[in-house]
């Protein structure tokens, strides 16, 4: 006889293999099929059908979730992939993204979607390949918090423009973690050409900073959508790395956006006047635009129906192109598809926009690592004029005064025994490595985050609170650009390493979320209520900063334990980062 289970099993088995179908053999087909189907099922049949699934009805449909325990404290709600705009794909690929309109249907968002195209700095783990429909959120709760409204942190990724995505931040873990509820939004937004193609055809047809904007359409999503899930709209931090800093950093300086879509803001190895913001025609980018449709072979068409012919393409076509013209530029550090100066988003160079004093007035956290240039400059640079050259290259618009003068500021190894640059570590690179690190890393990251640190707290009442990431991980690359991501989220393979790494861990993650709960880094004590206060940043008469792992070493093979983060004197840089500072905004 059939009982009512081994019923229920056999009505449920054709969802269930196209459930199956779908996750895993055919990850293209089409899912509103399935969804549209399951949706029209009795609501007690989907419940079985998705377990006992946290799940959340917006206006675009239900999205049903995941609850993540693996290496947490406490449980946290995980509603992944989730989309927050149309497809940007055929006729809409190089447009500004449209939001999704409602519906009855019901979402499965267990899993990440697919990162936007872009070839990966490092390897992701689980990686599936970039697919250009990757206009997806990601939302992380405390399990069962109740009907009270909790603050917002959207995470806004890092990797240059040109790649990275929301899932490498262990956002759960953050969550999980937290002293104090809060909900977590992290996301992806187009990269490469396809997110940030700037010319002057790219200014005619309207499309400039589409990256930028798809931010914006996420940050409004949040705005609609949040409160379903728990979250208080009118309490959202930004926070990221990177070129996710760098973004976050125009978002407060466009003084149109208020307070509209967030209300602090966590900056971190980023600043709007971090390496060259420029004007959408520069020559750069003409040029870079050209070798891109030629690359994509739309080089030969009416200027006029350049887009036209770029949205016909296959993907794979644009994507190449896309990749090809980045790495080609990448050896200098001249990055292509960055946004600009476009007079909607960033209407001027930032450095005047500072100087204007019309900026988003709100509570910032922002810091740089010590060796951020580790990633970026040549390894081999062995002779003193490839260092010149390097500057040149990457600088036209400096004088040869500037260039003799950055000469100067770090002294040269090959000429001056005492440099602070000369290389005694027992690894393969040039003997240039290490001083083109010091410079290229002060000029691109920890100049501009001081320099915000100082223009911020110099004209704004709400506080500054700014950091220097000083834990040595690796001989070669120290302190490097991004290494503290893992441990602002608490991650499991840090905090496992020794009592002092969990200790630096659960110290940044104790003020990064004090930080989002509160607006203030030390609101909150919880288990690590013993750490130092984080003074709040002030230029005159002398600034103070928060020093991260300082003498820690013990990851590179030493066995410094350090400090876990105390208060100094802000000394570190300041000479070079008072020439980089009157250079601020000089980019073609
Ligand atoms: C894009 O590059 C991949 C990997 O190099 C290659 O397999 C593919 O054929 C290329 N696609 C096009 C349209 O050129
Ligand atoms: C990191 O620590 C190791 C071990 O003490 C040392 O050899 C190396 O020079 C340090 N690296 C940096 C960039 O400070």
């Amino acid at each position: 006889m059939l009982t009512f289970s081994r019923l229920l099993k056999l009505a449920l088995l054709p969802v269930t293999i196209l459930l199956g179908v779908q996750q895993y053999a055919l990850p293209s087909l089409n899912t509103f099929h399935i969804q549209s189907y399951i949706s029209r099922l009795p609501v007690k049949l989907q419940d079985v059908i998705f377990f006992n699934r946290p799940r959340v009805v917006l206006p675009q449909g239900t999205v049903v979730g995941i609850t993540i325990r693996e290496t947490l404290k406490i449980p946290v709600d995980g509603f992944r992939g989730i989309p927050y705009a149309l497809p940007p794909v055929g006729d809409r690929r190089f447009r500004r993204a449209e939001p999704i309109g409602a519906s009855d249907d019901v979402f499965d968002a267990s899993r990440f979607g697919p990162r936007c195209p872009g070839k990966q700095l490092l390897p992701t783990p689980g990686d599936t390949g970039g697919s250009e429909d990757c206009m997806t959120v990601n939302i992380f709760r405390p399990h069962g918090i109740g009907n009270k409204l909790f603050p917002v942190a959207i995470y806004v990724h890092g990797g240059a423009y040109n790649r990275g995505t929301a899932s490498t931040h262990y956002t759960a873990s953050m969550v999980g973690w937290s002293e104090q509820p809060f909900i977590a939004v992290t996301f992806n937004y187009r990269l490469g050409a396809l997110g940030f193609l700037p010319s002057t055809t790219t200014a005619q047809e309207g499309v400039l900073n589409l990256g930028l904007h798809d931010q914006l359409l996420l940050f409004k999503w949040v705005q609609d959508n949040i409160e379903a899930f728990g979250g208080d709209p009118s309490q959202v931090t930004l926070f990221g790395l990177s070129a996710g800093a760098h973004s976050i950093a125009h978002h407060v300086m466009n003084a149109d956006l208020g307070t509209t879509f967030f209300h602090r803001a966590i900056i971190e190895s980023g600043a709007a006047t971090s390496r060259a913001v420029h004007p959408y025609d520069a020559e750069l980018h003409q040029d870079q635009f050209r070798e891109f449709i030629d690359a994509a072979d739309c080089g030969e068409v009416d200027p006029s129906v350049v887009f036209t012919c770029l949205r016909q393409k296959p993907e794979s076509t644009i994507t190449n192109a896309s990749v090809a013209v980045f790495d080609r530029y990448n050896p200098s550090v001249r990055w292509a598809f960055q946004p600009v100066i476009d007079g909607e988003l960033i209407k001027q160079r930032p450095i005047d926009t500072w100087k204007s004093g019309n900026w988003n007035r709100i509570p910032i956290v922002t810091g740089f690592n010590t060796n951020e240039g580790t990633y970026y400059v040549p390894r081999s640079m062995s002779k003193s004029e490839e260092f010149t050259d390097f500057f040149r290259a990457l600088l036209p618009a400096y004088s040869e005064t500037d260039i003799q003068k950055i000469d100067q500021l770090y002294p040269d190894p090959a000429k001056d025994f005492t440099s602070p640059y000369t290389e005694s570590r027992d690894i393969s690179v040039g003997p240039q490595y290490k001083r083109v690190e010091a410079a290229y890393g002060h000029y691109a990251y920890a100049c501009p985050v001081r320099h915000t640190a100082n223009l911020a707290s110099a004209g704004q009442e709400p506080p500054v609170f700014l950091y220097q990431w000083a834990l040595n991980k690796t001989v070669q690359g120290g302190a490097n650009h991004g290494d503290q991501m893992v441990y602002e989220t608490f991650n499991p393979e840090v905090r496992s390493i020794s009592h002092s790494q969990e200790e630096i861990a659960g110290t940044l993650h104790a003020y990064f979320t004090s930080f989002i709960v509160s607006g203030d880094p030390n609101a909150v004590p919880g288990v690590y209520g013993k750490r130092s206060t984080w003074e709040p940043y002030n230029a005159s008469p002398a600034g103070r900063i928060m020093v991260f792992g300082d003498g820690n070493d013990e990851r590179a093979g030493g066995n410094g334990v350090g400090i876990a983060a105390q208060m100094m004197n802000d000394d570190w840089s300041r000479k070079e980062c008072d020439f980089w500072w009157t250079k601020s905004g000089v980019s073609d």
